[in-house]
């Protein structure tokens, strides 16, 4: 069987990969496997969002086909959302309901770039950025990783890497794997490096349910649609990651070229996917906010735990779902001292080189997936490695 060669190139997926260790194993009841790989919410949807979702069944509607943005009325209540938490918002023809937020990306990027354009990465990536660039024929031009400022991409190095063939800058506030948040003044002056330069700022904000501060400002400037493409995922802020409900935000042009893609790749997002996003914008405030506070207090005690006594492990950046850690073994690769971890400690988690090329010294932990009273434990194990 044939398989294109651009394919062949891209790294498996890592999650898979890494899952695929534990295949066979067994552990003890005093030593379970801590799980720190992938990042879902630990809880579920609220009861009230699983009976609507169940009473939705008995409408003949739900298992058909919508428009390919999405419905008007789950546009209209994910922009009154916006209007709440980033006091300013897209209006509903500036939306398109996705398949996740990894569709959104693919619409983003198939709409603005042709193959051979090049796409500013910042390090580590969130691996399905590149892998995603790489299977189009886009090139993704890595903005090197700087442990000394814990994540954070540089205004500079980054405008130095703006060639002829750059299509746009992609950052990821809250970064999946650091944690790090970009602060809204340093998001306004990348937008505005974009636009100096007639490029696009394209924002993932997979996690902006869990920043715990103000968000960026930029839906309020009336040219935010010449520059700026959101990736959102509602996956995360809902517990919904399963039902895949993302959305790409950007110019309405844009959004009428992207469903040529749409039309071709998927339709419309799955309509019991849109009733879930709806009633999640419309009655789910209070609900999101008590996981907010849940999850700053799991890394409050993440980072507190794991600072708390001599190790060998160096923490570099943390917040939202993410540690970022370097660990001890300069002889081993990220992916080789992931498998020790798994073979000594009972716990699981992802190289540094899934993130982007050089990467090899350092682990992502996803302490979102484990709750308050697993930390202790969860800590321990790198301590007594
Ligand atoms: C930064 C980032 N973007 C996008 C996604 C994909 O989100 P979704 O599940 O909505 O496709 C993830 C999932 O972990 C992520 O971490």
């Amino acid at each position: 069987m044939q398989v294109s060669k651009q394919i062949k190139t891209i790294q498996p997926p890592p999650i898979t990969e890494v899952k695929s260790w534990l295949a066979g194993r067994t552990y003890p009841a005093e030593k379970p496997l801590v799980d720190l790989c992938q990042a879902v919410p630990s809880y579920s949807p609220p009861a009230e969002l699983i009976q609507y979702l169940k009473s939705s069944l008995d409408n003949p509607l739900t298992f058909k086909y919508s428009s390919d943005e999405g419905l008007a009325e789950v546009r209209g209540a994910v922009c009154d959302w916006y209007q709440r938490h980033y006091q300013s918002a897209p209006v509903p023809e500036q939306l398109c309901l996705t398949i996740g937020a990894s569709q959104a990306f693919w619409l983003a990027i198939s709409s603005l770039c042709q193959p051979d354009d090049e796409v500013i990465v910042q390090l580590p990536a969130y691996f399905d950025h590149p892998m995603g660039l790489q299977a189009l024929g886009i090139k993704p031009i890595f903005a090197p990783f700087d442990p000394e400022n814990a994540g954070q991409p540089s205004l500079d190095t980054i405008s130095q890497l703006i060639t002829k063939k750059t299509k746009a800058i992609l950052l990821v506030t809250p970064s999946n794997p650091t944690g790090a948040v970009i602060s809204p003044a340093q998001i306004s002056a990348f937008f505005e490096l974009a636009q100096s330069h007639n490029i696009s700022l394209i924002l993932d904000e997979t996690y902006n349910a869990f920043i715990g501060t103000t968000p960026h400002q930029l839906f309020n400037r009336p040219d935010w649609p010449n520059n700026f493409i959101q990736i959102a995922s509602f996956g995360k802020t809902f517990a919904l990651t399963g039902l895949r409900c993302g959305v790409l935000v950007a110019n309405d042009e844009f959004i009428q070229q992207a469903l040529k893609i749409q039309d071709s790749m998927v339709v419309c997002q799955p309509r019991p996917a849109q009733l879930a996003l709806e009633f999640g914008c419309r009655y789910l405030d209070d609900w999101v906010a008590k996981n907010t506070a849940t999850m700053k207090q799991r890394h409050d005690r993440f980072k507190a735990d794991f600072t708390a006594e001599e190790t060998d492990f160096d923490l570099i950046s943390s917040g939202s779902f993410f540690a970022w850690v370097k660990h001890p073994w300069e002889n081993l690769t990220g992916r080789q001292a992931a498998k020790r971890l798994v073979e000594d400690a009972n716990l699981i988690c992802l190289p540094g080189e899934a993130f982007g090329p050089g990467l090899e010294p350092y682990l992502r932990l996803s302490f979102g997936n484990i709750i308050a009273t697993q930390i202790p434990e969860a800590v321990k194990r790198f301590h007594q490695i």
